[in-house]
């Protein structure tokens, strides 16, 4: 590209109103014309905000990819953008995933940017800034948050979601006192970064990576090391280059590419969130990504990253023993490695010097963490499919057969769930109705039910769950999840009844609720449609336009 043909430059260069107005509004913020005429102008997407703890070292990393932009001889705008700040944001950040890449996206369009560099990592904000970036197509280059440092409790590692879930369960069964739960509390997020265990921000962002949509390496640098500031320079220099270079997401995303990104989903042992995110990305990208294709990788590529919930390990170890290079590199022939990236080389030619240091960190294919690591399923119970990840649960429960005990949504099971008189056992089958994308709404991640405290006193800490929200990746449990369709419209999990027989057989990919087909219908036809949960603004236009999990939670008028 030469620079009459940058964007900004059509912009500026008019000898009209339109070209005046650009030139002296640029002198009123400062800039002489001498700055920024014939550079590239890049955005810096930020997503941080003072409740946005993931992001809180953003505003630093800001600066490291000015300069950068700087000496490559682009010049950068910031933009901040709305947060998805998951700790904080009620009753889920995947209620506004859509409304940020929306937002990014009508950014990207109606400024003159040339490129952009997008600052994302907490858990929603890796989908909606790709398919964003993809949708519209400027030259663009993700900059990932990068995992926080490890927890450290009483000289143990303690990791995001998942030490917090089974605490919690020793605190319920009286097992930790409140002395405990404070240190905990205390000790579990000791610096900026995302969650550090294998949940969503740290699938997300390694599948980014896998698409060739940041720098080989980047998503496995810890937030707070100086070499992701280095990292943060090295992305403000590369994305001027791209811009010279004409260098779309489309030009390197290809059919090969998502398949790579299920792959590595899988091989980390990824949150299941991921399913939704990455069918929808691949619909921005002109693809189409059906369970089934998940399904048949998770059958061959096992899980190499001993990392929690699935493993023992964080991710600032995964960084140590190697990162997402040497993963890629221990798959050998199960990894396209000719797909391109950012860096305009072949991932194959990115990895070729990683190394493994630690192998009980990252496993070889011989010495997998596990065989598999999420289980799509079928049956009565959900036409079009559901999700589980039998890496995370007891394997005692990866067949079972358990009476219903259903709660009608989530306030239902947070005022029953712990009732001595309920009727329930290790044995019983917890169901929760009204969680999906439209009953949430937005699909929260209730998925991981609570176990009643009397059970955990028994000792009991798993047992089969199923709703059609999500669930943490961080989570832990025998957790069906993303029934589809979804309770909230009518499907077969709104029809389930305290009693019923559910049978779970996940190695088999099935899951059906033991009722005629007749009984179905019968409860079918007395099956009321529940008043919508939002009657106006944005929730509304939601409620209208949104798809189910197994289509990615996209909104049906954002692709063709
Ligand atoms: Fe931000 Fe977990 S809270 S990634």
């Amino acid at each position: 590209m030469k620079p009459n043909e940058l964007r900004s430059y059509k912009e500026y260069s008019q000898n009209n109103i339109g070209g005046f107005h650009f030139r002296s509004r640029m002198n009123q913020l400062g800039y002489h014309s001498s700055e920024y005429q014939k550079k590239p102008l890049i955005a810096i997407i930020n997503t941080s905000n003072d409740l946005m703890p993931c992001h809180s070292h953003f505003n630093q990393r800001v600066n490291e990819v000015k300069r950068g932009i700087l000496q490559s001889g682009g010049f950068p705008i910031e933009m901040p953008v709305m947060g998805l700040s998951e700790p904080f944001q009620k009753p889920t950040t995947m209620l506004y995933r859509n409304l940020l890449a929306m937002e990014v996206e009508e950014i990207l369009r109606s400024y003159p940017f040339d490129g952009c560099v997008l600052l994302g990592g907490c858990d929603k904000t890796t989908p909606a800034l790709l398919m964003a970036a993809i949708t519209v197509n400027l030259p663009s280059i993700f900059l990932p948050a990068g995992p926080m440092l490890k927890g450290h409790w009483r000289n143990k590692d303690i990791g995001s979601g998942t030490d917090v879930g089974y605490y919690w369960g020793e605190m319920q069964a009286e097992k930790n006192n409140n002395q405990d739960w404070k240190e905990i509390e205390e000790n579990i997020a000791r610096s900026p970064g995302h969650c550090m265990t294998m949940g969503t921000a740290s699938t997300m962002t390694a599948i980014a990576e896998t698409l060739g949509l940041c720098l080989s390496g980047s998503s496995s640098i810890p937030a707070v090391d100086s070499r992701h500031a280095q990292m943060a320079a090295q992305t403000g220099m590369r994305i001027v280059e791209m811009v010279w270079e004409d260098l779309k997401p489309k030009d390197i995303l290809t059919p090969k590419s998502f398949i790579n990104g299920i792959k590595i989903l899988m091989a980390m042992g990824g949150s299941t969130n991921a399913l939704i995110h990455l069918t929808a990305i691949a619909h921005r990208a002109g693809m189409n990504l059906a369970l089934g294709a998940f399904s048949s990788i998770s059958k061959q590529i096992p899980i190499l990253a001993n990392i929690k919930p699935a493993g023992k390990y964080l991710m600032e170890d995964f960084y140590y023993a190697g990162g997402l290079p040497s993963l890629i590199k221990q798959l050998g022939e199960l990894f396209d490695g000719d797909q391109k990236t950012v860096q305009n080389l072949s991932i194959k030619e990115l990895i070729e010097k990683s190394q493994i240091h630690n192998d009980d960190v990252i496993r070889s294919l011989e010495n997998p963490v596990s065989n598999i690591a999420i289980s799509i399923l079928r049956g009565n119970l959900c036409p079009q499919g559901a999700v589980i990840k039998p890496s995370a649960m007891e394997a005692r429960l990866l067949k079972h057969t358990g009476p219903a005990v259903v709660f009608k949504n989530i306030v239902d099971l947070y005022n029953r769930i712990n009732d001595p008189n309920l009727i329930i056992d290790e044995n019983s089958v917890l169901v929760l109705q009204n969680a999906g994308p439209i009953g949430g709404p937005g699909m929260p991640e209730w998925g991981q039910l609570p176990i009643p405290k009397k059970l955990l006193k028994q000792g009991i800490r798993d047992m089969v769950r199923i709703s059609d929200g999500r669930m943490s990746g961080t989570g832990y449990g025998a957790c069906v999840l993303h029934v589809t369709p979804e309770s909230a419209i009518g499907g077969p999990l709104a029809l389930v009844q305290d009693g019923d027989l559910i049978t779970l057989d996940v190695l088999e990919g099935t899951l059906n609720v033991l009722l005629e087909k007749k009984e179905m219908e019968r409860r079918q036809k007395k099956w009321v449609l529940p008043d919508p949960k939002f009657v106006k603004g944005y929730g509304k236009i939601f409620l209208k336009h949104i798809q189910s999990a197994n289509e990615g939670c996209d909104f049906d008028f954002m692709y063709e």
